[in-house]
């Protein structure tokens, strides 16, 4: 039974990075005019409310996405598309209140020649989903991503970007999301992957990394928060693993974290590393 929901964690430190690394992938992939499958293994509900009483529970957007908002900073380039959407959603000169899950960041930049699929096995998150995907060029699966990842593969699009952002409610979710990596790319080698990861006081996630270490995938890059001020127990950072990132993308991820990484916002230090290289 699934009990984990993302309202509660919207827009926390962990999503700005995750977004950051998705929409950045997103859009130097669409240099290229070829269309894009693009695939979202755990989507959530699509669409969060900043100032419900989910969110306002924990306050971790108020650490996160909100501090950003706020803090006027001048954001680079790769930021600005973004924030753009953000102010579309949001009036100007108040708090943060609308905030795009991952279905919608990929939504917001879909091309009429990309195709987008998004799995979400909880049965209200799945029914959210389903109503916020309505009639568009958008379809969705009520089954588990990582299974109905692999039946996808390889898509029928030239070109394929996965997200795969679980929840990690069960510790042999770690292993099972190496597994599905290492078989999704031998179906698909040419693929980008994204591959989220709560950096935890227990260190499980050195699981997962170990397991795409001895596996067969190829390059892997690895992009970590850690913050400054962490919680005694529980999740201290946030980690991102990045298969055939666009050339170019290690540098322009890593200064849009630099940008955001000081105690006026997400208050992290940052890392870079091939945690696998070519
Ligand atoms: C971290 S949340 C997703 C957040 C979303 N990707 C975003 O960035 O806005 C993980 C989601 O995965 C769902 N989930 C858990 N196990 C799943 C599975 N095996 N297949 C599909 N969805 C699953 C959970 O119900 C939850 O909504």
């Amino acid at each position: 039974m699934l009990s984990y929901l993302h309202g509660f964690h919207a827009g926390n430190f962990a999503d700005v990075q995750k977004h950051a690394a998705q929409v950045l992938a997103l859009r130097m992939m669409q240099a290229k005019p070829g269309g894009i499958a693009c695939f979202d293994t755990h989507a959530g509900s699509a669409l969060y409310d900043l100032s419900s009483e989910r969110s306002r529970k924990t306050a971790e957007a108020d650490q996160g996405v909100q501090k950003l908002w706020a803090a006027g900073l001048s954001l680079g380039d790769d930021w600005q598309p973004l924030l753009a959407v953000l102010t579309k959603m949001n009036p100007p000169g108040l708090p943060l209140r609308k905030y795009p899950g991952s279905p919608e960041w990929f939504r917001r930049f879909q091309r009429a020649q990309d195709a987008f699929t998004a799995f979400e096995l909880h049965p209200t998150e799945g029914e959210q989903l389903s109503d916020w995907a309505g009639r568009g060029q958008v379809r969705v699966f009520r089954e588990d991503g990582l299974r109905g990842l692999l039946r996808q593969l390889p898509p029928p699009a030239p070109r394929l970007l996965v997200l795969m952002d679980p929840s990690y409610e069960i510790k042999s979710d770690y292993q099972q999301v190496a597994d599905t990596l290492g078989r999704a790319w031998c179906k698909c080698r040419h693929g980008v992957y994204l591959v989220w990861y709560p950096i935890l006081t227990t260190g499980h996630e050195q699981v997962l990394k170990r397991a795409v270490v001895d596996g067969p995938v190829k390059p892997v890059l690895c992009s970590e928060v850690h913050l400054k001020r962490p919680p005694t127990r529980g999740m201290v950072g946030s980690g991102m693993l990045v298969v055939n990132a666009p050339w170019g993308f290690e540098e322009r991820l890593a200064a849009m974290l630099a940008e955001v990484s000081g105690e006026e916002a997400l208050d992290v230090s940052t890392s870079m590393n091939w945690l696998v290289p070519e």
